[in-house]
This record gives structure tokens, C-alpha cells and sequence, in this order.
């Protein structure tokens, strides 16, 4: 059964169809060929595939696309601004936070959530925020560097 689905994603209004079953990571990826939202594990374990869901971070391969009916969505591709890239997304370029890249992001939708909900998050929110997210590549420090970072300027 194919259903209607009206969103609002990165700020525009976006009306398209799908299977009831389709996730909202495959309409991003299969149906509106937004690519940067990463497939990873599909079981919501990795935080590859993180948007921002009405200000929340969620993972996008265990929500359905029907709940984006409504919904104000926001992926990697919203954050720059023409050539200028979004200071999270400097700040892991800045710090070496980014290797292969393929977590990178989910961690960066993580990070916007956060320092939209706060400008001088602690250790603690850093920690907790970013604790559904997970890389083969870094080590982990070089991104908790990024977020003090990008925390400094915004
Ligand atoms: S691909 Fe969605 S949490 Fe891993
Ligand atoms: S940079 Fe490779 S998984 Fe994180």
C-alpha cells in the first residue's frame, strides 16, 4: 500500500509517495535521492543515518516515512550554506574528525541537535548526545574535539 507523504525537509515543502513499509532513511536515500544520510546497520544501533525530527535527533532506518507526515526534518544536506559548510561540519574538518566519513553525518546531525539545544554544552551532554553514534575510524577524541570546536563558534 503506497501512502502520501507531506514533510518539510531542510525548510522546503516536499510531497511525494511511498510504501507504507518504506523507512524514512530509504525515502530520503531511494525516493528523494538525498544521499547523505548513511545506511549502516538498519537496527538503529550506529546513529549513521541520524536527521533531526521536529528538533529531536532521531534514527532515521527505524522511523517509518510516514511519520514524517507533518514533520519538520532536517539532514545533512540543510546545514551548509552554499559553499560555506555549517561550523559543526568545519569543526570535524578543522580537527581531523573525519576519516573514511561514513559515520560523520550522523555525528554531525547529533552535534546540531545538541548545540541547537544548548550553546555551552558539558562533558556530560557531549557524552550523552553523541552516545547513539558510533566510529571505526577516530578514536572518538578528535570528535569530542570537534564538538568543543564548533561549540566556540556558534
Ligand atoms: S543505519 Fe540507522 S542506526 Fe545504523
Ligand atoms: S570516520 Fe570512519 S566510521 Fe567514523
Amino acid at each position: 500500500m503506497s501512502v502520501k507523504i507531506n514533510t518539510t525537509i531542510n525548510g522546503q515543502a516536499v510531497s511525494a509517495s511511498a510504501e507504507a513499509s518504506t523507512s524514512l532513511l530509504e525515502f530520503l536515500r531511494d525516493t528523494l535521492e538525498m544521499k547523505g544520510s548513511k545506511l549502516c546497520c538498519n537496527t538503529g544501533e550506529c546513529g549513521a543515518c541520524t536527521v533531526i525530527y521536529n528538533g529531536k535527533p532521531i534514527n532515521s532506518c527505524v522511523t517509518m516515512a510516514a511519520d514524517a507526515n507533518g514533520a519538520q526534518i532536517t539532514t545533512i544536506e540543510g546545514l551548509a550554506d552554499g559553499d560555506k559548510l555549517h561550523p559543526v561540519q568545519q569543526a570535524f574538518i578543522d580537527t581531523g574528525a573525519v576519516q573514511c566519513g561514513y559515520c560523520t553525518p550522523g555525528y554531525i546531525m547529533s552535534v546540531k541537535a545538541l548545540l541547537d539545544r544548548t550553546k555551552k554544552p558539558t562533558q556530560a551532554d557531549i557524552e550523552e548526545a553523541v552516545s547513539g553514534n558510533i566510529c571505526r575510524c577516530t578514536g572518538y577524541n578528535k570528535i569530542v574535539d570537534a564538538i568543543h570546536l564548533a561549540a566556540a563558534k556558534l
